[in-house]
């Protein structure tokens, strides 16, 4: 594994699933901006809280219960801690970056956007960090503004500089695009919108993932992630949010957990995080995301960054050098994700050859459609490498793509 940290040289034989073939054929699993595999210490800890400790949480006086608060609490501690947030409280559990940017377009929505306020996203976003805009725009009459890309698919900075007034509320943006790879100047992008006196919301689904989102030195004001990117469960998630906003904004959900006290004619709500967390919480969710980011931590982003690094120069090379193959985008700093079309295939066909190789791609248009109308294209293959690929996947991946080529003349 050329370019590869040692300490990721026997990271495969952690990853249950890739001991399987896929069609006869070796899994060559390219899909991990969809969904990371999951390592054996992760559905371990799941296996455990189910095995030993199945029981509600912050309820119970029993010992089980009690075992499965402090599992679920250290687990938010974790995520705390691999955030570098200040505080425990700011991290609330959610269902994943859906929901948490859902959250915080409804509760930050009804605390800080009137009628003529703006938001401000960019032409990159996936779906998830758009349309809650949209309906937090139609319950309010904000105005929604994009700042766009250019055609290598990187923020037209000076656009978005340009889009910045006294009327931003929010600028909502995402760290990592899940359709081209761009990486974004999180930091910078911030400090432009706060001079601009807006708060921050960073989609880091593919962030978190790949590299370090300190939220302090990145200085957001909200930032969502999902478990199963980061090699967790499915169905958790985080937002975190700084205590002073979270503090303001009025709960969006209701139900137990999320109260002190209720009457028919008074409820008095509970105190952050639980404020946002109505009803039993994925606690088997947490409790595995807490150990995928433990994981992470155990590996060290540098390995991370370095062997990603390698998989993605590697995959580049060789797709360039596929006579009919077009990439879509070439942003200025990159992470393991890459765009593309073969020949006139439609990319759903060439998944579906791929598929028959055991090669695991994505096609479609990703969940960002207004990223595939500026490249005019209704739809692109997508290749996403994870620790676990190497440079016999991009090999597999390499004669597939020619078989298909074959196949279609
Ligand atoms: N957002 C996920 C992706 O990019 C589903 O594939």
């Amino acid at each position: 594994m050329n370019g590869t940290d040692t300490t990721l040289l026997d990271i495969r034989d952690r990853f249950p699933c890739l001991e399987q073939q896929v069609h006869g054929k070796r899994l060559a699993y390219l899909d991990s901006a969809a969904t990371a595999l999951k390592p054996a210490c992760v559905i371990d800890a799941v296996t455990q809280h189910y095995t030993q400790e199945s029981a509600n949480i912050h309820r119970g006086v029993h010992h089980l219960s009690e075992k499965a608060t402090a599992s679920f609490e250290a687990a938010r501690e974790t995520v705390r801690a691999h955030l570098n947030a200040a505080h425990t409280h700011e991290i609330i559990f959610t269902s994943g970056t859906t929901d948490s940017i859902n959250l915080v377009a409804q509760a930050f929505g009804q605390l800080e956007i009137g009628k003529g306020d703006e938001i401000l996203i960019t032409e990159m976003e996936h779906h998830s960090n758009i349309v809650p805009w949209q309906l937090l725009r139609e319950r309010s009459g904000a105005v929604l503004r994009v700042a766009p890309i250019s055609d290598d698919g990187d923020v037209d900075r000076e656009a978005f500089r340009a889009s910045l007034n006294e009327r931003t509320k929010l600028v909502a943006f995402t760290a990592v695009s899940n359709a081209l790879g761009t990486v974004n100047p999180v930091a910078e992008m911030a400090a432009e919108a706060h001079a601009a006196g807006a708060s921050v919301l960073v989609d880091a689904a593919q962030g978190v993932p790949v590299q370090p989102m300190d939220v302090q030195a990145l200085d957001c004001d909200f930032l969502a992630f999902s478990g199963h990117k980061v090699f967790g469960p499915t169905g958790i998630g985080v937002l975190y949010g700084k205590e002073g906003l979270l503090e303001a904004m009025p709960p969006v959900k209701g139900g137990g957990d999320m109260i002190l006290s209720v009457t028919f004619e008074k409820t008095t709500y509970n105190a952050l995080p639980y404020t946002f967390e109505a009803g039993t919480a994925h606690i088997a969710g947490a409790i595995g995301l807490g150990r995928a980011l433990e994981f992470v931590s155990e590996l060290g982003y540098a390995a991370i960054e370095t062997h990603e690094a390698a998989i993605l120069a590697d995959a580049f090379e060789a797709l360039q050098a596929i006579e009919g193959v077009r990439l879509v985008g070439t942003p200025s700093r990159r992470k393991g994700i890459i765009s593309f079309l073969v020949d006139e295939i439609h990319p759903h066909d060439l998944g579906t050859i791929l598929d028959q190789e055991g090669v695991a791609i994505r096609a479609g248009h990703h969940c960002a459609q207004p990223v595939m109308a500026h490249f005019g294209v209704p739809a692109t293959a997508r290749a996403s490498f994870s620790l676990y690929n190497n440079h016999d996947d991009i090999d597999q991946l390499v004669a597939a793509i020619q078989k298909a080529q074959e196949i279609f003349g």
